[in-house]
C-alpha cells in the first residue's frame, strides 16, 4: 500500500463535558463533517506535514526525526504544537505494530477551524493512526478499538489530560455513551441506537483558549470547593445516563430538557460565554426542545435540538442571524474509514 486516505468525522458532546474528565458517563455523537488525510511513506526519515484549513499559518510543516529539527515559515514553537498530534500518533503506531521509525507525508484536510469543541485534534489522531497502521502492514478496521485507544494516548500526552469521549467517538461513530470507567477498552464506548433520528442543529463560534486551558480553569474552579463539585460532576454523569434513556425511548422533549439542565451546569463551570448565552437563550426561544454549548466552551461549538426537521431548518437560520456558523443538522452513523487513493495534492512551498 503506497498511499491511504482515511475519512474520519468530528463530534459533537451532547452531554458530560469536563465532569467526563473526573470519571462520570458522557454522550457524545460523530457528526457528518470530516478531516481527510492522505499518507504515504517517504524515502527519508522526515514527517513532512501539509494542512488546508485547519490553521491560518501553519499550513506546510516538516520535522526530520534523526536530528528532532523543524522547518516551517511559523514560529518553532507553533510548528511543534502543530505537529505534535502526527507525531506523537505516528510514534505510537509504530510502538504498537512493533515496526521501525520511518518518514511519512501527511496531507490534512479540515472544512473545519482546529480548537471549536467538534474533536478535529481527535479526528486528526485516530486518522493518523488508521492510516499509519494501513501502511505500515496492520488493519485499522480489524483494530478499531484499538486506533482510539492509541488515539486517546495521543491526546493524553500532547495536552495532559484527555478523556476517552472524542477520539472513541470519531473513531467509532453514531452516538456513544462514553463510561471512562468501565475497565475495558472495549466497554468504553457503547453504541446507543437512537428509537428516531435526532433533529440537531450544531454550530459554532470563535472560541478564546485551548482545551487543555479550559480543563485546567475547571480544575482550578473544583479544588476550591471539590466536595461540591464532585456533586456538580455527578449530577452531570446522571444527566448522561437520562439522555442515553431518553435517545433510547425517542423522548425529544425530555432530551432537549435535559441538555438545556446540562447547559446550565456548565454555565456554574464557569465555561460558557456572553455571546453563547446569548445564542442559546435564543434558540430556546425560536422553538428548541433544548440547546447547550458542546465541548470544552469559552465559545465554540453549540447545539439545540429541534422538534423536527424542518424547524431545525429554521432554528438554523436564527443561530446564523446571530453571527454562528451552522455546520450539521445530524449525525453521521460511522467512524472512520480507509479510502482507497486520491491523487497527490501538489505541493504549495518550497518545503519538500
Ligand atoms: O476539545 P473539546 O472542545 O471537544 O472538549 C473536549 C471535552 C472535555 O470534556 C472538555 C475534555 C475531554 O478530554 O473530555
Amino acid at each position: 500500500m503506497s498511499r491511504v486516505v482515511v475519512k474520519v468525522p468530528t463530534k459533537i458532546t451532547i452531554a458530560g463535558e469536563h465532569a467526563v474528565v473526573y470519571g462520570v458517563p458522557a454522550v457524545a455523537a460523530a457528526i457528518p463533517r470530516f478531516i481527510l488525510i492522505t499518507m504515504s511513506l517517504r524515502s527519508d526519515n522526515r514527517i513532512v506535514v501539509e494542512t488546508q484549513g485547519l490553521y491560518a499559518r501553519l499550513s506546510r510543516v516538516a520535522l526530520d526525526r534523526s536530528s528532532d529539527s523543524v522547518e516551517s515559515l511559523a514560529s518553532e514553537d507553533d510548528a511543534r504544537r502543530a505537529l505534535s498530534y502526527v507525531t506523537t500518533a505516528l510514534r505510537l503506531c509504530e510502538e504498537f505494530l512493533g515496526v521501525g521509525e520511518r518518514g511519512y507525508d501527511v496531507y490534512i484536510e479540515s472544512d473545519l477551524p482546529a480548537s471549536i469543541g467538534l474533536g478535529t485534534s481527535a479526528a486528526i489522531s485516530v486518522g493518523t493512526i488508521a492510516g499509519c497502521l494501513k501502511l505500515r502492514g496492520g488493519d485499522p478496521e480489524e483494530y478499531r478499538v484499538r486506533v482510539a485507544e492509541l488515539g486517546w494516548r495521543t491526546e493524553l500526552e500532547v495536552q495532559g489530560a484527555a478523556s476517552p469521549m472524542d477520539t472513541f467517538t470519531t473513531a467509532l461513530g453514531g452516538i456513544r455513551y462514553i463510561d471512562p470507567g468501565a475497565g475495558s477498552v472495549d466497554r468504553i464506548a457503547t453504541w446507543i441506537a437512537p428509537a428516531k433520528p435526532i433533529p440537531l442543529v450544531v454550530g459554532y463560534t470563535p472560541r478564546r483558549g485551548t482545551t487543555a486551558e479550559l480543563v485546567a480553569k475547571v480544575r482550578r474552579l473544583r479544588s476550591s470547593a471539590p466536595q461540591l463539585f464532585d456533586r456538580v460532576m455527578e449530577v452531570i454523569g446522571d444527566i448522561a445516563n437520562a439522555i442515553r434513556r431518553a435517545i433510547e425511548v425517542g423522548d425529544l422533549e425530555l432530551l432537549g430538557r435535559l441538555v438545556t439542565v446540562n447547559h446550565g451546569l456548565l454555565e456554574a463551570l464557569g465555561v460558557v460565554d456572553r455571546e453563547h448565552s446569548l445564542i442559546i437563550h435564543s434558540l430556546l426561544e425560536a422553538g428548541a426542545l433544548g440547546a447547550k454549548t458542546s465541548g470544552a466552551g469559552s465559545g465554540g461549538a453549540f447545539l439545540a435540538i429541534a422538534p423536527s426537521a424542518d424547524k431545525a431548518g429554521e432554528i438554523a437560520i436564527v443561530a446564523k442571524g446571530l453571527g454562528a456558523t451552522v455546520v450539521a443538522t445530524g449525525i453521521y452513523p460511522r467512524g472512520f474509514s480507509v479510502e482507497g487513493q486520491r491523487p497527490r495534492p501538489r505541493p504549495r512551498s518550497s518545503l519538500s
